[in-house]
C-alpha cells in the first residue's frame, strides 16, 4: 500500500496486521556530469515500490531533501541543515507512532543523512525515555537501511563495476535511476568518456572544499558505465536484499 493512495480507513485496516512502514529517504543533490539532481531519492523510492510489492508493506512518501551541504557549489542542490532533518525525522515517526506505526524502516539512499538519521533516531528514543511522548504507547522502533550497501547489492556492483563504482554519483545508483526513468537517462548520457575516467577519493568538508576537490562533481566513480539493463539487475537485487532486511526488521524482538 502507498500511504498517498488510500483512504484513512485503509491505513486503520492495515496496522491491524502489522506496525510496520518503510519510508524512503533521500537527497535533492547533484550527481556528477550523467547522473539526475533525484538519483538519492529516484533509487529507495523505485526499489520500496518493489518491496511493497513484495512483502505488502506499507510506504510513505517519499522524504526527498536530504543532508547534501556538501553539495551546496552545485546548481541544483537543496540541503536540509542537519538540526532540520532531524526535526523533519521527528515529526514524521511521531506522527505515523500517534496513529500505531511501531517499526519505522527508513530506506536510505543518501550516505548524508545517516549520522543525522542517527541522532533523530536518539531524539525520539529519547523523547520515550523522559516520558514526554506519553509512555502509553509502545515504543517506536526505528532502523535505517542503505539499498546501496547490503551484501547482495555490494557483491553485484563489484561484479558490474569493480573500483569504478565509486562513492558519489556510484555507477549502479545512475543505472537504477536510468532504469526507473529511460527517457531521461537516454537524453542524458554520454558516449564519450569523462576526464578523469575515474574520479578522485577524498574527504567531505563544505561546499567549496568539495568543488575544489571533485571539480565535477563525482567521488571514486565512473558512472559511463552505467545502463538500463545493468539497473534492472540491480533493481530485482535490492528488491529482493531490502525486502529480507524488512522482514527481519518486524520480526525482531
Ligand atoms: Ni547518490
Amino acid at each position: 500500500m502507498r500511504l498517498q493512495t488510500v483512504t484513512w480507513q485503509e491505513v486503520e485496516s492495515y496496522l491491524e496486521g502489522s506496525k510496520g512502514v518503510i519510508i524512503p529517504i533521500g537527497s535533492t543533490e547533484q550527481h556528477g556530469p550523467t547522473g539526475f539532481v533525484g538519483t538519492d531519492a529516484i533509487c529507495p523510492e523505485t526499489i520500496a515500490k518493489g518491496v511493497m510489492e513484495e512483502t505488502g508493506a506499507m510506504i510513505a512518501p517519499t522524504l526527498s531533501i536530504g543532508m547534501a551541504q556538501h553539495h551546496m557549489a552545485f546548481t541544483g542542490t537543496i540541503t536540509f541543515r542537519p538540526t532540520t532533518l532531524i526535526a523533519v525525522i521527528r515529526d514524521v515517526v511521531e506522527s505515523l507512532h500517534r496513529h500505531g506505526f511501531e517499526r519505522f524502516f527508513f530506506l536510505n539512499g543518501h550516505g548524508g543523512n545517516i549520522a543525522t538519521s542517527d541522532a533523530a533516531f536518539s531524539e525520539i528514543y529519547a523523547n520515550f525515555s523522559l516520558g514526554v511522548s506519553g509512555t502509553d504507547r509502545s515504543p517506536p522502533r526505528c532502523t535505517m537501511v542503505n539499498w546501496f550497501d547490503g551484501p547482495d547489492i555490494e557483491t553485484l556492483s563489484e561484479e558490474l563495476y569493480g573500483e569504478a563504482n565509486g562513492a558519489h554519483a556510484t555507477a549502479a545508483e545512475v543505472s537504477l535511476t536510468y532504469y526507473a526513468y529511460p527517457e531521461d537517462g537516454a537524453r542524458i548520457a554520454r558516449n564519450s568518456k569523462l576526464e578523469p575516467e575515474i574520479a578522485p577519493w577524498g574527504p567531505i568538508r563544505d561546499a567549496d572544499d568539495y568543488r575544489r576537490r571533485f571539480p565535477d562533481g563525482r567521488i571514486g566513480s565512473d558512472p559511463t558505465l552505467a545502463s538500463v539493463a545493468d539497473g534492472k539487475r540491480l533493481y530485482d537485487t535490492a528488491v529482493s536484499e531490502v525486502s529480507r532486511r524488512y522482514r527481519d526488521f518486524l520480526a525482531e524482538d
